[in-house]
Order: C-alpha cells, then structure tokens, then sequence
C-alpha cells in the first residue's frame, strides 16, 4: 500500500536502521526498486525531482508508482516529491497524491540562491501546516549541499546552489536545527554534512574534515527525535566507474559516500538516505557492456534488462547494509 513517510521513519527509528529513499524516472528503475525491495522484504520510498517530472510527466510518475503498489500490495511504498523548491510545488505534489513532500528552503525557488534562515522557516511552516492537515509528510533541509572541498554545490543535477559556498553554509548548526525543527515542526530535517549531489563528491576517499560524520552526532545530541536526512549519498562504487570506462565512457577519478560511513549516521538517527546516481551508473555500465558485447542488438529490452538487474543490485545492496532488509 501507499503509506505517509513518517510512519516509515517512525518504524525505522524505533528499529534502529534507514531507509535507502532512490530517486525515480522511468518504468525500469521503479521495477528494480521494487524487485530489490521484494527480495529483501524491505519497505520503499521512490521520489521524484523536478527533472524526473519534466522527463516523465505527472501522470506517468504517478501510474508507475501505483502500479508499483498494485504490483507489490505487501509492501509499503512512499510516493515523496524530492526538493520542491517552492510552497505551490509542495501543494501540486499532494494534490497528485504524493504521500510526502521535501520543501527545500535552503534555496530560494530558483534553486540556486541560498535562502535567508528566516525565509526557509516561512515556507517550510507554510508546507507543514497545509500537509500534514491531510496527513502528508514534510521534509524540509538547513544547509546548503556542498562539497567542502572546493566550496561548490556538485554538478550536473542542477539543483544545489550556484557558485562558491560560505564554509560555514555547507555544515548545518546544530543550535539552528533545533530552533528551525521547533518553528517548522518538520517529520524530517536533510543536513549539510560535505555531501554534494551528482558523482563528483570528493576527489579522495574522505575522511572527517571533508565528510562531517560527527556534525550528524551533534545535531542528533540537540534533535534525538528529528529524523535526519541524507541527501548526495550515493557511494559511487569504483567498480561501476570501473564498468563504464571500460566500455568507451569516460567518468574522470571520484569517490562517493562509503557505506560504512552512511551506517554509523544511521546509529545518529540518519532515517532517510538519498540515493540516485549510484543507479544512473549502474544502469550506464550495464547498458555500454551489452552494447559493446552485441554490436547487432537493437530491441531496447534486450539492454533495458541487464540495465534493471543492476539497477537492483545496488538496492539490494543498500537495503541491506541499512538494515532495511526484512522491515517491510
Ligand atoms: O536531487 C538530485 C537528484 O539526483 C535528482 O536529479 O534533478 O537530475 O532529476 P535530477
Ligand atoms: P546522489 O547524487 O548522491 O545520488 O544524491 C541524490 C539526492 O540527494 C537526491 O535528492
Ligand atoms: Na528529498
Ligand atoms: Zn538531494
């Protein structure tokens, strides 16, 4: 069944383990999701950006994801509408029957401006009051994304601020998430921690002055009942890099997320962890493999599968390591 967001975190932080939340686009990524959830007994939440609604369309989204529900009435699924940049696409989500919503304040609604503290609490408290009157669930974000490496907010997604980020814009304050969670009364605070979105996050393997586990422990001390998000949380595994340029990609030196990181912010109440380009990788490699090994190929369900199967490995993957396996 379709389920509100909050009742997943709530179960999750009783239980101690997160949620993988993976970004969807088209009817192969929702069906790896679902297979992988299937397999595992994990409970699933799919969202969708502006650019997945700009390449699907509203409809479609929507009828995959229920026809994801109808596919697999045991488990349930959250429909979440990923960094709404403004009130109106929070209300447009919810009246298309998204069960939660992301109101990315953090952001003015160019997506690109950081917003002033006071400005993200307006219309965060605007989109929670309208929510959760119907029982919609809100996330809302305080902090900017961004690498605390060059200051810069990632790439080619095109949502993260534009040009050099403050240092102290790219950690969120822990005294201000308290005061932010009490004026919003949000389900679920997204941080700023050194993520950023996109395969280029880091150009070594990080550590702690680059990707700020501890920063999560303090917000967690200040907020032990918020649930945290992570955003740019993908792992960007070197054997996918690895697959790609091997077959005529070019995908330049760059490290990710390691898991074993994402797991100890889960000890810190990290519920939610957003997960989209591991996937587009695995899919691009699994899809250049397949057509460099079958030149003649060119009915698109003979790549679109393979593209699928890896796609669902890396759910299953995270399912498990999370400690979502078996919660559905
Ligand atoms: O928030 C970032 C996600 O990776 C979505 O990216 O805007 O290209 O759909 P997108
Ligand atoms: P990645 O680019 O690391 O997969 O992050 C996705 C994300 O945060 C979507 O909101
Ligand atoms: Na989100
Ligand atoms: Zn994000």
């Amino acid at each position: 069944p379709l389920v509100s967001m909050r009742q997943l975190l709530d179960h999750a932080a009783e239980n101690g383990y997160g949620l993988p939340a993976f970004n969807v686009n088209n009817l192969e990524q929702v069906q790896a999701i679902m297979e992988a959830a299937s397999e595992t007994d994990s409970p699933v939440i799919m969202q969708a950006s502006a650019g997945a609604r700009k390449y699907a369309g509203e409809a479609f989204l929507r009828h995959l994801i229920d026809a994801a529900v109808e596919a697999y009435p045991h488990i349930p699924v959250v429909m979440h509408q990923d960094h709404g940049q403004s009130p109106a696409i929070c209300m447009a989500a919810m009246r298309s029957g998204f069960s939660s919503v992301m109101m990315d304040g953090s952001l003015m609604e160019d997506g690109k401006t950081p917003s002033s503290y006071e400005y993200n609490v307006d219309v965060s408290r605007k989109v929670v009051e309208m929510a959760h009157s119907i029982g919609v669930t809100v996330e809302a974000e305080l902090g900017c994304l961004g690498s605390l490496e060059t200051g810069m907010a990632g790439e080619e997604d095109g949502i993260g601020a534009e040009g050099v980020l403050d240092h102290s814009a790219l950690l969120t304050d822990p005294d201000q998430a308290a005061d932010f969670v009490k004026q919003t009364d949000c389900d679920a605070l997204a941080i700023a921690i050194g993520t950023s979105h996109g395969a280029y996050k880091f150009t070594r393997k990080p550590t702690g002055d680059i990707l700020a586990i501890d920063r999560i422990k303090a917000i967690h001390q200040r907020l032990p009942n918020t649930h945290l998000v992570m955003h740019g949380s993908s792992s960007v595994p070197q054997e996918l890099l690895e697959i790609i340029r091997q077959y005529g990609g070019d995908m330049k030196e760059t490290y990710g997320v390691p898991v074993e990181e994402i797991v100890e912010g889960i000890k810190y109440g990290v519920r939610k962890i957003n997960i989209d380009t591991d996937i587009r990788l695995a899919m691009t490699g699994a899809i250049r493999k397949f057509l460099a090994e079958n030149p003649s190929k060119f009915d698109p369900r003979e790549y679109n599968k393979p593209a699928r199967e890896a796609a669902k490995q890396v759910c299953k993957a995270r399912y498990e390591a999370f400690g979502c396996a078996g919660q559905a």
